[in-house]
């Protein structure tokens, strides 16, 4: 029988017990389909949750897996104690049938294999877990800034600039030769741009996609990932630090709050303490470590890195997991690295060997924000982009900004990507974007 169409569709993220009595129509995707004895018991997703939900008929269907259907039924008491209820249907149409290669068709299926058919991973209770939490998140991130008067500015996807100068650019090939009449690249950060922007408007963000042709095979590196850069003008490095901590709390609490379901997931498939994990984060204060500190801490801990320890030496992951796991137990902010070791913007210390910086290192994932307190000085500024071996003139635009009505201002980034990881406790941040693109990896 054709299901009435007129009927408002339900979704299954919006069924509770109240909606037991009432005549409802629901669409989505076949997860099971048993029919015997006259009787078939489907399970029906329709991504707007973890949750399936169990149809009944009293006619035999024989449906497979990955197919889409519409129904309309009555939603009744289960007698089942594995769901509250379910739904006793009453006309089904099959709208985009699904035969035995539907690739899902069994369960249990590897995050290796399933990252070859990325676009059916949506379709699966992990991937569809992740795009929720992720979309919740990014809603998230608005909130704290709108709610905070910070405007989100749009900054562009190609530049001439390359922000943090660490030479990981893609640079754009045109068909029209020198389109731009200078070389022209993805960009790698908003940051420069935002600039221009809190020096003006006081506090904004940006939240886009930034690329990085890092060579890097690890479960935290992508080529193409999102951040979000905040900038606030009349800003220092301390009270950076303190936007950055509210920030990662307010994320983590969303999701605690309003992920829950999905978080429930997590915890029960990927990461046992999940949510015990979370609330720590919410319940301290981060701590704060200078890298002078930092580096006496991993000294004294006798441990045999890998990678050596030593004054000027940049921290890798496992010094990075090693303080934020094993020293501290949760977030904490290590601030004022040797200036060798950081980009050109970062404000020159007193000390004339370290700058006014700060990242934000987490358990699991080592480092999920990077940031610092500007050079608002033009003539100290001029001097860290030579020093950095780039050339002054190349970034006369920036230097502008010191020239006139010059502010001291600070900032910071945080990859979206290692924060939903963060928060989902998912091993490898392939897993947290739709569609993957990493050294070697740019499949669909
Ligand atoms: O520390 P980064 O390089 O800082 C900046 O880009 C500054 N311009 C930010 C600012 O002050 N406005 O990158 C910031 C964050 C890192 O902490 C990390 O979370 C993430 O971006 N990130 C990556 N995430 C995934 N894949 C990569 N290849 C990443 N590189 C950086
Ligand atoms: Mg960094």
């Amino acid at each position: 029988m054709m299901v009435d169409i007129k009927l408002k569709r339900t979704k299954v993220s919006e069924i509770d017990s109240g909606l037991i009595g009432k005549h409802l129509f629901l669409q989505g995707w076949v997860r099971t389909c048993r029919s015997q004895k006259g009787v078939t018991f489907i399970e029906l997703n329709d991504g707007s949750s973890i949750k399936n939900i169990q149809l009944i008929s009293n006619q035999e269907h024989a449906l497979l897996t990955g197919a889409s259907i519409a129904v309309t039924g009555t939603l009744v008491k289960s007698p089942s104690p594995k769901q509250p209820f379910e739904l006793q249907m009453e006309s089904l149409d099959l709208i985009g049938d699904a035969d035995s290669s539907f690739p899902l068709q069994k369960k249990g299926h590897t995050l290796d294999f399933l990252r070859d058919i990325a676009h059916l991973r949506p379709r699966t209770n992990t991937f569809g877990a992740v795009a929720r939490v992720r979309s919740r998140m990014a809603f998230a991130v608005h909130e704290f800034f709108q709610k905070r008067k910070f405007f989100y500015v749009q900054t562009p996807v190609i530049t001439s600039s390359d922000c943090e100068g660490a030479g990981e650019l893609f640079e754009l090939i045109t068909e029209t030769k020198n389109f731009f009449g200078k070389k022209a690249f993805l960009t790698c950060s908003g940051q420069l741009n935002g600039e221009c922007f809190a020096t003006a408007l006081g506090d904004i963000y940006t939240f886009g996609p930034t690329f990085r042709a890092e060579n890097s095979h690890t479960s935290r590196h992508l080529a193409e990932f999102w951040m979000i850069e905040p900038e606030m003008a009349f800003f220092d490095l301390k009270q950076n630090m303190e936007l950055a901590e509210s920030f990662v709390k307010h994320l983590v609490q969303t999701a605690l709050e309003e992920c829950s379901e999905d978080l429930g997931f997590f915890e029960e498939r990927y990461e046992k303490g999940l949510k015990a994990r979370l609330q720590i984060v919410l319940d301290r204060p981060f701590e704060r470590i200078s890298y002078t500190e930092a580096i006496d801490i991993l000294l004294k801990s006798k441990i045999d890195f890998q990678y050596p320890v030593e004054w000027g030496k940049d921290l890798q992951s496992e010094h990075e997991r090693y303080i934020a796991e094993t020293v501290v137990g949760g977030p904490v902010i290590l601030y004022n690295y040797p200036k060798t070791l950081k980009p050109f913007y970062m404000k020159a210390n007193e000390d004339g060997k370290t700058v006014a910086c700060m990242d934000v290192l987490v358990p699991k994932i080592g480092e999920i924000i990077g940031g610092s307190q500007r050079e608002d000085n033009l003539l100290k500024l001029e001097e860290g982009i030579r020093s950095h071996g780039l050339n002054p003139s190349d970034y006369d635009w920036y230097l502008d900004l010191r020239r006139f009505g010059s502010v001291p201002h600070s900032g910071f980034g945080l990859g979206f990507e290692r924060a939903v990881q963060f928060i989902t406790g998912m091993e490898n941040i392939r897993d947290i974007i739709a569609f993957p693109r990493a050294a070697g990896l740019c499949s669909f």
